[in-house]
């Protein structure tokens, strides 16, 4: 599994890329409008810092609205991957980017169904919503189960982004469960970075050290 991170700050970008694990980033309408800042503007600074698939999504709810703004989005850069909702008219939109071979994100997956009609569409990644699931009392791994199955059965190469990725069990889980990448929030790369057991171990061969200096 790879890292992407879910987050339209490019604050938290620039420092989750200097550790050097970042395959790429999604944005969503949410993440882009708690910035305040034009969404071009934001994109362009992306993908100055960060060489991978880059998701922004489109507004638009009629797949020629969706056709029109990702192909603005698309003429940006190669990396940048149109999200597109997982609607009738989403699938239409993401069926014209498959044939035009520019990248497709299909969001807001919330059943194995969902997953498989975007991947027939020719979606190039899938984003089931793990958190979301679990807030309403279902669970959202079972789902990262299903679909990497019948992904799996069915030869199909569209890729699982396991999103709504809210603590690091879930970093965890979909990993062992075969998602090919989890879009995960700044807050969380930076508790799966840490572990008590690091910071004590290294006070303590920092201080022998020091103590033999003596
Ligand atoms: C996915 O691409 C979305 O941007 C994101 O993961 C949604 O997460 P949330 O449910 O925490 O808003």
């Amino acid at each position: 599994m790879r890292f992407l991170i879910d987050t339209a700050n490019v604050d938290e970008i620039r420092e989750i890329h200097e550790w050097g694990v970042l395959a790429g980033v999604t944005t969503n309408p949410s993440l882009v409008a708690k910035e305040g800042r034009d969404f071009v503007d934001t994109l362009k600074e992306i993908i100055d810092i960060v060489d991978g698939p880059i998701s922004a999504e489109v507004i638009s709810t009629d797949a020629k609205g969706m056709i029109e703004e990702g192909e603005k989005l698309a003429s940006l850069s190669k990396n940048i991957v149109i999200k597109i909702p997982m609607t009738a008219e989403g699938l239409k939109a993401a069926k014209y980017f498959s044939k035009k071979k520019i990248k497709t994100n299909v969001t807001l997956v919330f059943s194995a169904n969902q997953a498989l009609l975007a991947a027939r569409a020719g979606a190039s990644y899938v984003s089931p919503f793990l958190g979301r699931l679990d807030d309403i009392g279902q669970d959202g791994m079972q789902l990262i189960d299903d679909i990497a199955e019948i992904f799996s059965v069915h030869g199909i190469e569209t890729e699982i982004i396991a999103a709504s990725v809210r603590h690091p069990v879930h970093v965890t889980e979909a990993a062992k469960r075969g998602a090919h990448f989890a879009t995960i929030p700044a807050k969380v790369f930076k508790q799966i970075i840490g572990h008590p057991l690091t910071d004590s171990g290294l006070e303590k061969f920092l201080a022998d050290w020091a103590s033999m200096q003596k």
